[in-house]
């Protein structure tokens, strides 16, 4: 054999890939790997935003701490050919046990920022969830998504606002309101007060520098549809059409004095399902099943709010053995894998809720990172229960977890 032969033998040449998305993808792994190509795509106050979290980012570290502090129980040789993901979700049935979380700006991610990640929800056979400070509006994302669609609100000064949207999410066919509770003035997050950020990211010197470094992103955004908040688009000054940072927003758009009776009065005007978001304590979450919402969801808002703010997984089981049964749970922050789903499902959630993972992948690919992401979270939860020996996540309890050692990861 010549060398040639013998060389061909042990050595097979790669196809190259020619389209520079798929480029991107082809050597990522998980999403920690996206979100360090996010990191060098997106101009540094951009990824600080998506990124970062308040103060000194003790919940942020912790949201994801927690999942790692818990370890599993495996069993084997229990003849489980194949795992059943399916669960349901306010009574109707879900591909896995995930929604998407509304995030704010999303277009400061990719251009078509929520348009893309409802249609990859939707793909994905999951709910997408579009913040009332989207970029994209309520109509916009129906016109993409035949897909189940919740519509994000927060306790605007301006109730009239909030009915309006509210209007607008009924005539869209949405399916739940997901009422914000954890807002009632801004998290400091220190990233975003020492770059100046705001919303939409200003176009100073400062940002044509940092622009120069990320030409990909900043060609896209300048060619782009001007980012404003689609949602109140004609409201003086509530916009997005002059920039303003996210705490001056909150302080002069949202309501501090929000309190129970503003759940009644959503209830007032809605009769479609509600999802109380930013539950944090086993105390809030009776009184939220007392109030009579369908669902609530554990949340520091991904430590974006209150820094000391408890780890939503280490709540779960508390919350779940309080009122598990009456209302349905969620779980949001530190979600980078379906196993950190499948141990919130074991905990006794009905769901996780996950945000910053899919804009990692929205920020480094696209579309196609949303999708990567999502494909990588269903797969991890059919590998995580084949290598627990469950077949179902009916069958997920806590006799999978073991919480008495380090040990999830
Ligand atoms: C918006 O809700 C944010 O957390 O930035």
């Amino acid at each position: 054999m010549g060398v040639f032969e013998s060389l061909r033998s042990v050595v097979r040449f790669e196809r190259i890939e020619t389209d520079p998305v798929e480029r991107r993808l082809a050597r990522t792994a998980g999403v920690a790997d996206l979100r360090l190509i996010a990191r060098r795509r997106l101009p540094r106050g951009v990824f600080d935003y998506i990124d970062g979290a308040a103060e000194d980012e003790r919940s942020l570290r912790q949201n994801e701490a927690a999942f790692a502090r818990v370890g599993y129980r495996p069993r084997v040789l229990r003849g489980v050919e194949k795992s059943d993901l399916s669960s349901s979700l306010l009574g109707v049935p879900l591909a896995y046990p995930l929604v998407l979380a509304p995030t704010g700006f999303t277009r400061i991610a990719d251009p078509d920022g929520e348009l893309a990640v409802a249609r990859a929800a939707e793909r994905a056979g999951l709910p997408y969830t579009l913040s009332t400070l989207g970029t994209r509006s309520i109509e916009e994302v129906r016109s993409v998504s035949e897909g189940r669609l919740w519509f994000q609100v927060y306790v605007w000064r301006d109730r009239g606002l909030v009915k309006d949207m509210v209007e607008r999410a009924r005539e869209a066919r949405y399916e739940a309101l997901v009422l914000t509770v954890d807002t009632a003035v801004s998290g400091r997050r220190e990233r975003d007060v020492r770059h100046g950020f705001s919303l939409p990211p200003s176009l100073g010197p400062k940002t044509f520098l940092d622009g120069a470094v990320h030409p990909g992103w900043t060609w896209s955004f300048l060619r782009a549809d001007p980012i404003r908040f689609a949602n109140v688009v004609g409201r003086a000054s509530a916009d997005g059409s002059t920039p303003v940072t996210l705490s001056e927003y909150v302080s002069s758009q949202f309501d501090p004095a929000l309190s129970w009776r503003d759940l009644e009065w959503l209830r007032s005007i809605w009769d479609g399902a509600v999802v109380l978001k930013g539950v944090q304590s086993v105390e809030d979450a009776r009184l939220a099943a007392e109030a009579g919402v369908e669902a609530i969801a554990l949340s520091n808002h991904g430590g974006r709010q209150l820094d000391g703010a408890p780890a939503p997984f280490d709540l779960v089981a508390p919350v779940a053995d309080a009122v598990g049964g009456r209302v349905d749970i969620l779980c949001d922050g530190g979600v980078r894998r379906g196993s950190d789903i499948v141990k919130a499902v074991a905990a006794g959630a009905t769901a996780c809720m996950a945000g910053r993972a899919y804009l990692y992948g929205l920020g480094a690919a696209g579309e196609r990172g949303v999708d990567r992401v999502l494909g990588w979270f269903r797969d991890d939860i059919a590998r995580t229960m084949a290598l627990l020996g469950v077949g179902s996540i009916a069958e997920l309890d806590r006799s999978v977890l073991d919480v008495g050692r380090e040990g999830g990861r």
